[in-house]
């Protein structure tokens, strides 16, 4: 058999690495990697996570010390989480300003709030003592509207705290608004709302409820979206683009790929991706296993969020990634280009 005269030869553009890295359509920065962090009341040593190998609740100072090394390999922002040690119905510890989660953030406010951007995830979950995203009503269904009372009081709590960004994930419906008149109101004009815009109720959130002790027994399915509706998602981008969220999310990543392409095709505010704490696990323990190369498998999984159109990425691994783009750039053997490629 011979060759068509002019045949097309899309290999030409792969047959070296630096043909490769010239044609490459996106690339991860380590700016554009956001960490999520966890933070433990009453802890005095910082408690690895048996579903997150690598991961820990941290205390305070061990949480100042992983903030430091996350800066300095230049992440772009840092979102904190909160565990407080007592629960209550109503979350009470959400909007102490002695509560956990407000304290840390007033630390690294403090400590690093000029070198990077401090973020703080607005939601009930991690402070209730029945686990949900908001409070109850008298029938155990959670009620929407008084909900939004308590998220209001938070923002405010989180942005006195120090945060610059709060990040909206209890899936309330009118939250985006209701946050941004509370705090515009107190003259909070420049805190920075990201909404998470399309969340869907996830089995993939699993080591997350270990990392924050959630006491949930159910579901969330009456609140967060199901995994069925990729419609629903433009539906939610709407509300939170016409609210006035300045930047809107697609949780969790991998799974919602088709999800997040639609969404940051229609969005005009920034689109963000977490990847969340169940694809981090698949990734670690398929590692462990022998199974995949743990480096060409995360960095694959960050690279297909950028090219779905994601202009931001939470990750586990923000700090490790983003220090090995620091040493490639500063010229050391490229993981790419390691092998030679040809
Ligand atoms: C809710 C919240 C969750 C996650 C982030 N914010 C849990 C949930 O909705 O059940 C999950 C993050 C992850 O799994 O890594 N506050």
């Amino acid at each position: 058999m011979s060759l068509v005269p002019g045949t097309v030869r899309p290999r030409r553009l792969r047959s070296t690495p630096a043909l490769r890295r010239l044609v490459s359509e996106v690339r991860l920065h380590p700016s554009e990697l956001i960490l999520p962090m966890f933070v433990k009341e009453g802890l005095s040593e910082p408690l690895p996570l048996s579903g997150m190998p690598g991961v820990v609740q941290h205390t305070l100072d061990s949480l100042l010390e992983a903030a430091r090394e996350a800066v300095a390999a230049g992440v772009g922002g840092l979102m904190l989480f909160g565990i407080p040690e007592h629960k209550d119905e109503i979350g009470s510890q959400a909007d102490d300003p002695d509560g956990i989660l407000n304290r840390a953030l007033s630390l690294l406010a403090r400590e690093l709030g000029d070198d990077t951007v401090i973020m703080a995830d607005l939601c009930l979950d991690e402070f209730t003592s029945h686990g949900h995203c908001g409070v109850l009503d008298q029938a155990g269904a959670v009620d929407n509207d008084a909900t939004l009372d308590r998220y209001a009081s938070m923002a405010l709590a989180q942005a006195r705290a120090g945060a610059e960004v709060v990040g909206l994930s209890g899936m309330m419906d009118g939250q985006v608004a209701y946050c941004r008149e509370a705090l515009d109101a107190a003259g909070f004009t420049d805190t920075v709302i990201m909404g998470y815009t399309a969340k869907y109720a996830s089995a993939f959130y699993g080591p997350f409820r270990e990392a924050v002790d959630s006491e949930l027994k159910g579901d969330r399915k009456t609140y967060q979206q199901d995994p069925a509706n990729g419609r629903e998602a433009l539906r939610e981008l709407g509300l939170d683009l016409a609210e006035g969220a300045d930047i809107v999310m697609v949780k969790p990543g991998l799974p919602y790929l088709d999800v997040l392409a639609e969404v940051a095709q229609e969005s005009i505010v920034p689109v963000w991706t977490y990847q969340v704490s169940g694809e981090y696990a698949m990734i670690e323990f398929a590692a462990a296993a022998g199974a995949i190369d743990r480096e060409k498998a995360i960095d694959e999984s960050l690279i297909a969020f950028k090219r779905a159109g994601s202009d931001a990425i939470l990750t586990y691994w923000a700090t490790e990634v983003a220090q090995r783009l620091q040493s490639e750039a500063a010229g050391h053997l490229s993981t790419h280009t390691a092998d030679g490629g040809r």
